[in-house]
């Protein structure tokens, strides 16, 4: 039987962090959905549509084809045949990605695979839509979230590290319209799951919340 854990929260709160080491913890696989998102996202920027044109974004959507394998438990993901990892986590790939995420029929496309893929095999899954829609079963639902604040100081930490020039109030404004987006969407928008429990990862370390999550398995 496959067990399910659904981690879902606004960007930043630290999802993919806190659902690796979980996944490597119990020998579950990790599967990030906001790259499946990316990867179609790099797709219609690549093939020139607008972020606004809903109709050719539903068009292109039909011929892609986004597939997932595991290396050393990393996650691959593949836009046609193409291993696109070190493309999709541009900002203007991110900024696509909630824009054509809103659009049903990505959805329908990628909920399909993510469901096909817990099917499978025992997950930790990420995204904003897991407890609600994608695995309204799973074992335990998470909603992690934490303040504006301590996300754009942790993003501003981590450009930092890698000498990209940046500043915490843009990061901050970014992180606040990309929850307006994904929380206000017609489909699927970000919500805590009524089953869900809330974690707020402002005050915490990434192995207490790793822990406060096993401890919900047990
Ligand atoms: O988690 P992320 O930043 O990689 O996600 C990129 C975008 O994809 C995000 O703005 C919203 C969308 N997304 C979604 O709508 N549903 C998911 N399950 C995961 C991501």
């Amino acid at each position: 039987m496959s067990y399910s854990i659904a981690i879902d929260g606004p960007a930043g709160a630290g999802k993919s962090t806190i659902a690796k080491l979980i996944a490597k913890k119990k020998g579950y696989i990790y599967v990030d959905t906001g790259a499946m998102y990316r990867a179609m996202a790099l797709y219609f920027i690549e093939s020139g549509i607008s972020s606004e044109d809903s109709a050719a974004i539903s068009a292109a959507s039909k011929d892609v084809d986004v597939t997932i394998k595991y290396e050393n438990g990393e996650q691959i993901v593949f836009l046609n045949g193409r291993n696109v990892n070190g493309l999709i986590r541009q900002e203007e790939v991110g900024k696509m990605a909630s824009c054509s995420s809103a659009n049903k029929d990505v959805r329908e496309k990628l909920v399909e695979l993510q469901r096909a893929l817990a099917n499978k095999e025992s997950v930790v899954m990420d995204g904003r839509d897991i407890g609600t829609c994608v695995l309204p079963n799973a074992d335990v639902k998470v909603y992690l979230t934490a303040s504006s604040h301590v996300r754009a100081k942790r993003r501003y930490e981590e450009l930092k590290a890698k000498n990209i020039e940046c500043d915490i109030e843009t990061i901050e404004k970014d992180i606040i319209d990309r929850d307006y987006q994904d929380m206000n969407r017609e489909i699927s928008p970000l919500k805590q799951a009524p089953d869900a429990v809330l974690l707020d990862s402002s005050d915490m370390t990434i192995e207490q919340v790793a822990d406060a999550i096993i401890d919900l398995c047990k």
